[in-house]
């Protein structure tokens, strides 16, 4: 178990006479099980800040009140133990990714702990000894669990700290390099345009200078990229059309004419509207078709482009392709600078679109489709 897990067990003086405590105390509440999950999710209910991350109406409210019992009879039963952790470490992370805000894990904890401490008081009313015991160890256990949640909002804050930091770090070092990079690449691009007015004739050289001249353009795109990301500049947001993102940024991107380009969800008047910064939001559209474009590798294929409704009125834009998909191993890191698995590229892309996102207040992911190939989303505010 982590350390800081056993040294709040350690703290608290959590222990075995707990467990057993709490097992014994168990069959006590089963008769309530009902009343506890309907007033839990009552509370939710009443709350908008809360009620808004239940984004799956009252048939996930349903599923949810069942695994709110399971969460009750594992705790109450234990064992506390490896299992026990890493199971409610999972809720925990479950709660982050859907944007729970973190103070509803106390008051949502102190909801549940009244509600049984009502019944301990009830079944033990003739057993003050008995009533003390698990008094405490509900307690204990309610507080681990609250440990556990709050580590879990702790690892999601330090990770975008880190994230933070580590762009900085390029930032700076990509800005300079960039800038010494831009002369020679200029005086490489006038000897190639001086080159060609006088070997226009000879195919084999005009083939070679096209190669240059591509390469010379892809470390131009390289170093823009570099420079976007040290800049990092704050989004002016305005109510946008996804329809215009969408078609601005297929404007902008090198689509090779061997992969198809399909939309989805932009046509006029079906369209939803965004909070955006319209250039920068382009961008990021730009890196996800020109990657969903990389992922073909030079054979045909179809790169998707979906705009669809997301949780808490956002608006997702998803990017398909159906090439080889993310390597299991990178996938969990698509997203952080200099990760990439293609030969070419820096691996800025995708780290600049999350970056983005999150500027704007949104998010991105990736993940494999079942069927094969890469899905990547970005999530934006709705502009309603
Ligand atoms: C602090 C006490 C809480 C406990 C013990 C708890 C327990 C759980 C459990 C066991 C799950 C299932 C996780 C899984 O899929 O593996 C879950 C998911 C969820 N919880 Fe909580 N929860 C708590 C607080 C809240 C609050 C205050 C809200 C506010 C709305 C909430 C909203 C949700 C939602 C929306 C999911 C489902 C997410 C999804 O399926 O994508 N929870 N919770």
């Amino acid at each position: 178990m982590p350390e800081f897990f056993d040294d709040a067990i350690a703290y608290m003086g959590f222990g075995p006479t707990d467990t057993e405590a709490l097992r014994a105390f168990r069959p006590r509440v089963e008769p309530h099980y009902g009343a506890l999950v309907d007033h839990f999710y009552a509370c939710i209910a009443a709350h908008p800040a809360a009620v808004a991350v239940i984004t799956g109406g009252p048939a996930q409210v349903e599923r949810l009140k069942v695994t709110l019992r399971d969460w009750l009879v594992s705790g109450l039963g234990g064992p506390h133990d490896q299992a026990f952790y890493d199971r409610r470490a999972r809720v925990g992370r479950v709660h982050v990714r859907i944007g729970l805000p973190q103070h509803y894990m106390f008051t949502a904890i102190n909801v549940m702990r009244v509600d049984l401490r009502l019944l301990v008081d009830e079944a033990y009313a003739d057993d003050p000894g008995a009533r003390s015991r698990v008094s405490i160890a509900l307690d204990r256990w309610l507080d681990l669990e609250l440990t556990i949640m709050l580590h879990t909002y702790r690892e999601d804050s330090d990770d975008r700290l880190d994230r933070q930091a580590r762009l900085a770090a390029i930032g700076q070092l990509a800005a300079s390099i960039a800038h010494e990079l831009r002369n020679p690449l200029g005086v490489m691009e006038s000897s190639v345009y001086l080159l060609r007015r006088r070997t226009h004739e000879d195919a084999w050289f005009a083939k070679h200078l096209d190669r240059i001249k591509g390469q010379i353009d892809a470390s131009g795109a390289i170093i823009a990229g570099l420079l976007e990301m040290a800049r990092d500049r704050a989004p002016s947001p305005e109510r946008v059309s996804a329809r215009r993102l969408v078609l601005e940024a297929l404007e902008g991107a090198q689509v090779p004419p061997h992969v198809e380009v399909v939309t989805r969800g932009i046509d006029e008047g079906e369209a939803p509207t965004v909070q955006a910064d319209v250039s920068l939001i382009v961008r990021a559209l730009i890196n996800l078709i020109e990657n969903a474009c990389k992922a073909h590798a030079g054979s045909p294929g179809r790169v998707e482009i979906d705009v669809l409704p997301g949780e808490h009125g956002c608006v997702d834009f998803v990017v398909r392709d159906d090439g080889p998909g993310f390597d299991v191993e990178v996938l969990p890191r698509a997203f952080e600078p200099l990760v990439t698995t293609r030969a070419t590229g820096v691996g800025l892309g995708l780290a600049l679109v999350r970056r983005v996102a999150e500027r704007h207040g949104g998010l991105a992911w990736a993940r494999n489709r079942p069927a094969g190939g890469a899905e990547v989303f970005m999530r934006l505010p709705g502009g309603a």
